[in-house]
Parts: C-alpha cells; sequence; structure tokens
C-alpha cells in the first residue's frame, strides 16, 4: 500500500495554517465553493511534484500577504514512513527535504510518489491545442524515465537558444553559420532522443487508451488516435537544414519534436469537433486511467488518485465504476471533492469500503 497520512499546510493559498489527518484509503473532501478543496488536491499534487497542478508560478500560491509557503506530508509505503517537506522561501527558492535531507536535485524526484489527479479543466486536453497533450505526455513519461527528462530540459534549454540566436540572424541579416550549426546538433541529440522515447511508449499506450476507452463508453464509437510528429517522416537533421531559412525569416524554430501531438478521431472527423459532451469525458477518463495503469505497473505502487469536481463530469454509475477500478481492484488511496456532503456519501457508501468523509 501507498498513502499520504497526514498533511501540514502553511501559508500556502487560502490556508494560512492547517492539518489534515487521513486515516482511510478513501477520502471525502466537501466544503462549499471557494473553501479550499482544490487547493488542498493541489498541495498533495505539490508534494509530489514540487510545483502545483493549477498555477504556473509559486508566487500565486503563497497566501496573499505573506511570503513563502510550506506543506508537509506522511506516507506510508509498505512498513516504511516517509517524511516529506516543500519549501518555498521568501525569495520563491524551493527545497524539497525527504526524511530529514534535502533533496539536491528537484528533478531527481519526479515519480518517486505517484499521483494522478482528474480536475474540472482537464477536458482541455481533448478540447485544448497540442501544448496541453504534450505537457500531459511529458510530466507523465518524466515519471517513468529520468533520462527523459533530462533530455526534455537540455532540449528546451537549445531551443530557447536556437530561437533567440534565429532572431539575432533576423534583426542583423547576418548569417553565422558555426554558431547555428552547433546548436542544429546538439537539439537533434536531445530532440531524437524525445523523439524515439515518445514514439516507442505510445505504440502501447495509445492501444491501451483506446481500450479504456471501449471499455468505459460505446464500443460503436469509431476512436483512434495517432501520434503525430514531423519526425516521423524525416529526419530531425534534415528538417533543421531545410527550414532554416524559414526559422530565420521567423525567428522560431518551426520543425520538431516541440511541435509533436496527440490526434483524436471519431471516424473521418477530428474527435474534438464530433464527440458529444459524455463522449469527451469518457476519453479523459480513458486517458488518466491509462495514465494511473502505467504508473502502477512501472512504479509497482498504485499511485494516489485526486478527483476533484468529478461528481460534475461523470454519471453515478460511472463514478461507480471508476471507483472500484482503482480504489478496490487497484488498491489505490483516492481523494475526492464536492460540494453536497450528502452526494459524496451516498457514493462512498455505495462503494462498500471504508471511508472518511471530511468538512472544510
Ligand atoms: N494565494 C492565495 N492566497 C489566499 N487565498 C487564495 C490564494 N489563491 C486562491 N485563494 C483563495 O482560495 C479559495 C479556495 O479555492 P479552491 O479553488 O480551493 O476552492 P474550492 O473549495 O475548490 O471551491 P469550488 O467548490 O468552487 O471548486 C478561493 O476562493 C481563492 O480566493
Ligand atoms: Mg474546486
Amino acid at each position: 500500500m501507498f498513502t499520504l497520512s497526514e498533511i501540514s499546510l502553511l501559508q500556502f493559498r487560502n490556508y494560512n495554517q492547517a492539518a489534515f489527518h487521513f486515516t482511510e484509503n478513501v477520502v471525502g473532501i466537501c466544503g462549499l465553493n471557494g473553501s479550499g478543496k482544490t487547493n488542498l488536491l493541489d498541495a498533495i499534487y505539490y508534494l509530489s511534484f514540487s510545483r502545483s497542478y493549477h498555477s504556473r508560478s509559486d508566487a500565486q500560491n503563497v497566501a496573499h500577504g505573506k511570503e513563502g509557503f510550506r506543506i508537509e506530508g506522511v506516507y506510508r509505503l509498505m512498513n516504511n514512513e516517509e517524511r516529506v517537506t516543500c519549501i518555498v522561501r521568501e525569495t520563491l527558492k524551493k527545497e524539497r527535504i525527504v526524511n530529514g535531507e534535502l533533496c539536491k536535485k528537484l528533478s531527481s524526484q519526479i515519480g518517486k510518489l505517484p499521483v494522478v489527479m482528474i480536475a474540472p479543466d482537464d477536458i482541455s486536453l481533448i478540447t485544448g491545442g497540442g501544448e496541453e497533450r504534450r505537457k500531459w505526455l511529458d510530466t507523465l513519461l518524466s515519471q517513468l524515465d529520468g533520462n527523459y527528462l533530462q533530455s526534455l530540459i537540455a532540449y528546451q534549454r537549445t531551443l530557447t537558444q536556437r530561437n533567440s540566436l534565429l532572431k539575432q540572424l533576423q534583426e542583423t541579416g547576418l548569417t553565422d553559420a558555426t554558431l547555428l550549426q552547433v546548436l542544429n546538433e546538439q537539439l537533434c541529440t536531445h530532440g531524437n532522443q524525445i523523439f524515439t522515447t515518445r514514439q516507442a511508449f505510445l505504440a502501447d499506450f495509445l492501444p491501451r487508451i483506446t481500450n479504456i476507452y471501449f471499455q468505459i463508453a460505446n464500443r460503436e464509437d469509431r476512436l483512434q488516435i495517432r501520434y503525430e510528429s514531423n519526425l516521423l517522416q524525416h529526419s530531425f537533421a534534415s528538417l533543421l537544414v531545410e527550414t532554416q531559412n524559414r526559422d530565420i525569416l521567423l525567428a522560431r524554430t518551426t520543425r520538431g519534436p516541440h511541435r509533436d501531438d496527440l490526434i483524436f478521431t471519431m471516424g473521418k472527423e477530428l474527435f474534438k469537433q464530433e464527440a458529444s459532451q459524455g463522449q469527451r469525458k469518457s476519453l479523459l477518463f480513458a486517458l488518466k486511467l491509462a495514465e494511473w495503469e502505467v504508473l502502477e505497473e512501472n512504479k509497482g505502487i498504485p499511485p494516489i488518485l485526486l478527483l476533484d469536481d468529478l461528481f460534475e463530469k461523470l454519471d453515478s454509475e460511472r463514478m461507480n465504476q471508476l471507483l472500484h477500478r482503482v480504489c478496490i481492484a487497484g488498491r489505490s488511496q483516492v481523494f475526492i471533492t464536492d460540494t453536497h456532503a450528502e452526494r459524496l456519501e451516498a457514493q462512498l457508501l455505495k462503494l462498500g469500503v471504508r471511508y472518511q468523509l471530511l468538512t472544510i
């Protein structure tokens, strides 16, 4: 078993100071709109990733009028206890302490405490642009493969350098071919690494998503998912040479794995344009369940599942199916929020397992 047994928050969002003890595998969290349910789930997410699921910058996570924040949690894994503390200092410098030891490298900790969040805005994974899907895929792959995360960081850094060189070249009209060539080579090394990892992973992962979709939705839906990348048809090196003049003109790198996408279709149409609300929700759940499953297989521990406002998304029948699969069959700890205490309690009772209901 892998569970979070307590968490304490200091100056994190609307929590000035608060502590929660979790005594069961299924934890219901009720409270009115604005009471801090989403913030509490985000704090749990933060403990795993040293970053928020929702806000881009730590400045937004600090309680208004305060400086810095701190989140501390205690995990149980088999018979071991692990105490994790995330501190964001007044300067917004991040620290992470595991069992009293300061972690030297935050990125080396990614994936050690697996969690999967399903939040209301996640539907943008289906309806939004490619950036959303890449971020989701990258976050998942980074938890599975530390080298992938390092390639990603290096790629992003090189891409930024290349783009600023392109801008200089565009403005001055000069062509510093040597520096561009060096950056091209570096970009290719990291980019090819990213591409081959994505391609190998998706070969198994995409059919997994469609299978889960067909289990929870209509088998007749003609859902297909395809990995789209410039690198499927051409080598990255040749693409960079081919597009060099255009890249200089536009002052940005127009081809590469930073443009990859997952394309969902239904028959001949794009899924997001064709599918009903319910079908979109089913696809979102299939994506998240597939994520939960690969993390579980890869880590050997069931990821903690954070379900934010799920009742707005799912009918009671599907909700029950999902909870059964993950918290009963999968033995995962589940946190689930709702504004209606009675509705949540009724759902938890239906599951027939022990649960804890917190009101905040
Ligand atoms: N940095 C911050 N400092 C202080 N308060 C904040 C900060 N960021 C957000 N809040 C407040 O936290 C409150 C709670 O937000 P949260 O999203 O957790 O509520 P919720 O219980 O999930 O509500 P809902 O049921 O509407 O989803 C918001 O009303 C917001 O004003
Ligand atoms: Mg909320």
